[in-house]
């Protein structure tokens, strides 16, 4: 899976929301778009999830120029979107096709895999903040994507759940090799989670800066070499004194 994104333009009445974003991610890459609100990243991260064909420029998967939603992406947004009438196996099965069995031993093994068995029969209000994004999760996994999308998916969460579903989502990525984009406004987290950060700014929203993270999974959260990284970052931000 590679993904590339040639001269990427948004307009909303008549303001350049991003302007000529290029950008290529390879099979594999964890990817982080990082930048302050408002910036372009979720406009960015819509276009190319095909949720929005209302861009210019072009993007390509695999080589071949995408129109609508693709078969091979799935996506993980801020809030999980749950639906509330649904239990949280139905959640994760709702659209799926296929035999029933089947769907049903697809859907256990990622409801095992994000830690949520014995949880199959609640409902959405029955779940904690951190339960419910592991459905929305699994949700996205069970449909096997080349790609996942994530638009500040651990954003609405306590820091020690958002830890570990960052560690769920490397653990994800080791096992499967899922190529990542990962909206995020938190530094540390695309420090730990990325191995490239294209950091955006401005508006229209452009790209300033393309970070590459060399260490290797599973990172030391407080790492000495993360606080050089950070501070390049602030710098480019215009959040250094
Ligand atoms: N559907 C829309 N209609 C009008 N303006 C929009 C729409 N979506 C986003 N915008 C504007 O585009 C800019 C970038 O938004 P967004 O991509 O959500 O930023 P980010 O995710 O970086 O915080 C903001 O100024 C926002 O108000
Ligand atoms: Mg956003």
């Amino acid at each position: 899976m590679t993904l590339v994104l040639e001269n990427i333009s948004r307009r909303f009445a008549d303001v350049d929301v991003i302007k000529d974003i290029s950008l290529s991610v390879e099979k594999g890459e964890i990817v982080g778009l990082l930048g302050t609100s408002g910036c372009g990243k979720s406009t960015l991260l819509r276009a190319i999830s095909g949720l929005d064909q209302d861009y210019r420029g072009t993007i390509a998967i695999n080589g071949q120029v995408i129109q609508g939603v693709h078969a091979t992406t799935g996506f993980i947004f801020q809030e999980p979107r749950l639906l509330p009438w649904l239990t949280v196996q139905d959640n994760i099965t709702f659209g799926i096709k296929g035999k029933q069995q089947a769907v049903f031993d697809r859907a256990k093994r990622f409801i095992e895999y994000v830690g949520l068995t014995g949880k199959e029969n609640l409902y959405p209000r029955q779940l904690s903040g951190g339960m419910a994004q592991r459905v929305a999760i699994a949700r996205a996994l069970v449909t096997s994507p080349e790609i996942l999308l994530l638009d500040e998916p651990f954003s609405a969460l306590d820091a020690f759940t958002k830890m570990q579903l960052q560690d769920l989502l490397l653990e994800i990525w080791e096992k499967y090799q899922t190529t990542m984009v990962l909206v995020t406004h938190d530094i540390d987290e695309a420090l730990y989670l990325c191995d490239r950060i294209v950091v955006l700014r401005d508006q229209p929203g452009r790209i300033i800066k393309t970070i590459r993270v060399e260490q290797q999974h599973p990172r030391n959260r407080g790492s000495v070499e993360f606080a050089h990284y950070k501070t390049d970052i602030l710098n480019q931000l215009d959040f250094s004194q």
